[in-house]
């Protein structure tokens, strides 16, 4: 197999936590707690979890968008983790992010040439007739037209605002994106259209993916291999097919049980373990295994310690200490 373009070794990213006021200490939120995993080259890897989990983080952290807390970056072979600004401006080229948002991420006062032509600008200045030229290409590869090169952003519906973002994106030739949750701000309806370019440019162009989302059909629909996250800490990973049809922590499982699926067949299969109540503060997470407060298999063992990585198949790994329900053998380390 090709080295991995990503690698994210014990990634943590704690917010806050300095002296408040009268110097009381304020607990740091824990955003993201010692998270690992590699991406390679073309390959589109899914990030779920509920809202707060920390997927953001990760994907901004791992951009050098946030300064990580502790743990290691690497981008194509190069430890990033402390790389300079200079250095981080020189890579952006190859790392690019689509938010979901995509209003906010556009200047309103910018013009469409100018959107798309100024991250053409980062590959080095092109005489006019070309960039324009070439900013159309663009604009084609997305659904747009030539026709919207002098348009401002409010003059698109959300659906193309998020093509034009996508087009800056790849404006590049960037070899791995983030996507974080680029269509959740959308209409239903146009969010499958949206899903659907982002498909077959990923396929076209070979282009590497973390695509974060908390909709799990959304996820299955593009990734090769899921990451659930809860609490700042991957729970479970695994190839996208394994992980739906046979999840194995319970934090999986529950939320597999309270979303819709492409496939009848498994939604019958599945079990309804509904997720009660909310997740705790990541400011002041539970002993061990933070997810054993809301998980029905909890024994006390579940307080002691954080969970190690159990293996049960190629590629699959959870963390539930609860053999007898998720099973697997303790691996020293996950990839
Ligand atoms: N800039 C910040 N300062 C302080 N806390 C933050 C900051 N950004 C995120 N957090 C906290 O970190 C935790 C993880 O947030 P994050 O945005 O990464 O979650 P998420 O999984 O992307 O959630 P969502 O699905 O709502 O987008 C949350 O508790 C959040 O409140
Ligand atoms: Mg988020």
């Amino acid at each position: 197999m090709k080295d991995p373009i990503v690698e994210i070794d014990n990634l943590q990213k704690h917010y806050g936590g300095s002296k408040g006021f009268f110097g009381r200490v304020r607990k740091p939120v824990k955003a993201v707690d010692g998270v690992s995993f590699t991406i390679h080259p073309g390959e589109v890897v899914g990030l779920v979890g509920e809202s707060g989990s920390g997927k953001s983080t990760v994907g901004r952290t791992l951009l050098r968008l946030h300064e990580p807390t502790a743990g290691k970056i690497r981008f194509d072979g190069e430890d990033i983790t402390h790389a300079t600004p200079q250095r981080m401006r020189a890579l952006r080229r190859d790392m690019q992010i689509i938010f979901q948002d995509p209003y906010s991420s556009l200047n309103p006062r910018t013009r469409v040439i100018d959107i798309v032509g100024e991250a053409l600008d980062l590959l080095g200045p092109l005489p006019k007739a070309e960039r324009s030229e070439r900013v159309v290409q663009l604009l084609e590869q997305v659904g747009l037209t030539g026709d919207h090169l002098r348009r401002f952003p409010h003059e698109f519906s959300g659906g193309q605002r998020q093509r034009l973002c996508i087009a800056r994106a790849l404006a590049v030739r960037p070899r791995f994106v983030v996507a974080d949750e680029p269509v959740a701000a959308l209409d239903v309806s146009i969010q499958a259209q949206i899903m659907n370019l982002l498909v077959d440019l990923q396929r076209e162009i070979g282009i590497a993916m973390l695509f974060i989302s908390h909709d799990l059909g959304l996820v299955e629909f593009i990734a090769d291999r899921v990451m659930v996250m809860y609490l700042g800490r991957v729970v479970e990973m695994a190839p996208a097919r394994e992980l739906y049809a046979n999840p194995r922590h319970p934090y999986t499982r529950a939320l597999l049980s309270t979303a819709p699926t492409v496939d009848p067949r498994a939604a019958r299969a599945r079990k309804r373990e509904l997720l009660q109540g909310e997740p705790p503060s990541p400011a002041n997470p539970p002993s061990g295994c933070t997810f054993r407060t809301r998980c029905p298999f909890a024994v006390d063992a579940c307080a002691v310690e954080r969970p190690a990585y159990r293996q049960v198949g190629a590629g699959h790994f959870h963390a539930c200490i609860r053999d007898d329900v998720a099973g697997g053998q303790v691996v020293p380390q996950v990839a």
